[in-house]
């Protein structure tokens, strides 16, 4: 019998299995909720956690994944470094307090957040960027983390990691839901065998308005969140909702059905923001 989605994995370029769902926690708060919906999401079957330093809430993640009896390697947790520190000491330090707050002896998959401190949005730190990822490939090699990748980056921040170092991220993180198709750069993460992880794939809450979201729940008998997570899942993308409620993270993982191809055509169609960046 086939494997439920919630049970199946991508497998990264370097061979790591990464499963299909990942559990966010962006706006998670730390203590009692984070830790809470961490729980509920392993309780439910997810195996996949993504945090980051900037979350804080690092700390409360780890304590539910000791505290959920599931063995640490069934577990696939990302964290990422925080989108300011733009140098090679910066980058190992500051994965070094993630692993302590984590209380792991690795992580899985480590991000940089952003090409970009998000108080610059734009602005150049490709020397930075290139520093960070060196650490970062040393921290790879010494197993202290079994993939490495990058999130917001467009191409053109991509390329100069791979040039100064010949080492492709293993996964880009970049938004991705109904109405923002990322055609360029779901097609550059296909061509460079990169894994292209949907954030905010429920449009941060938003996507739920859509009309034609509505129309296809109502069609395929699911919820809009349901119909809006399958179209990130058939585009060989890997969805990272998050929700604090435990029936919400149930429903978001039952994703057991087949959004038609004309369905499918519709839903890329949409357009919502033609001229931003991502
Ligand atoms: N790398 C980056 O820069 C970056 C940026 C943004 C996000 N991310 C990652 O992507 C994850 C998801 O993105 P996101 O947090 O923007 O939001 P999202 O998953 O797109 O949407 C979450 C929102 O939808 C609601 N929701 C969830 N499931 C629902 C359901 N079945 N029915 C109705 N409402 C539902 C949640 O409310 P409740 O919680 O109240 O249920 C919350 O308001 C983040 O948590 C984070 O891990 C990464």
């Amino acid at each position: 019998m086939k494997k439920k989605i919630i049970d199946q994995d991508y497998i990264l370029s370097n061979g790591v299995a990464i499963p299909k769902i990942g559990f966010g926690t962006w706006r998670v708060k730390p203590g009692k909720e984070a830790y809470e919906s961490v729980l509920m999401a392993l309780r439910n079957g997810y195996r996949h956690i993504d945090t980051a330093t900037v979350y804080k809430n690092e700390k409360s993640v780890g304590q539910a994944i000791k505290d959920s009896a599931l063995k640490r390697e069934d577990i696939f947790v990302t964290t990422k470094l925080p989108s300011h520190v733009k140098s090679f000491e910066g980058a190992k330090r500051e994965f070094a307090k993630s692993l302590k707050r984590l209380g792991l002896s690795y992580v899985d998959l480590y991000l940089i957040h952003a090409p970009w401190p998000w108080i610059a949005i734009g602005t150049d730190h490709t020397q930075g960027n290139i520093e960070a990822w060196k650490a970062m490939i040393e921290l790879y090699n010494e197993k202290k983390i079994r993939a490495i990748g990058v999130s917001n980056f467009a191409p053109s921040d991509i390329e100069p990691l791979i040039q100064a170092t010949g080492f492709v991220p293993h996964v880009n993180q970049l938004p991705f839901y109904v109405g923002k198709p990322q055609l360029e750069n779901r097609a550059y993460c296909q061509k460079n065998n990169i894994l292209f992880e949907a954030y905010s794939p429920l449009m941060s809450g938003r996507v739920f308005k859509l009309r034609l979201v509505n129309q296809l729940a109502e069609k395929y008998g699911v919820t809009p969140a349901q119909i809006a997570l399958r179209y990130t899942i058939q585009q060989n993308t890997l969805p990272l909702p998050k929700s604090t409620h435990e029936g919400r993270i149930i429903n978001n993982a039952e994703l057991d059905f087949v959004i038609a191809p004309e369905d499918m055509e519709k839903l890329e169609a949409l357009h919502l923001h033609p001229k931003s960046r991502f």
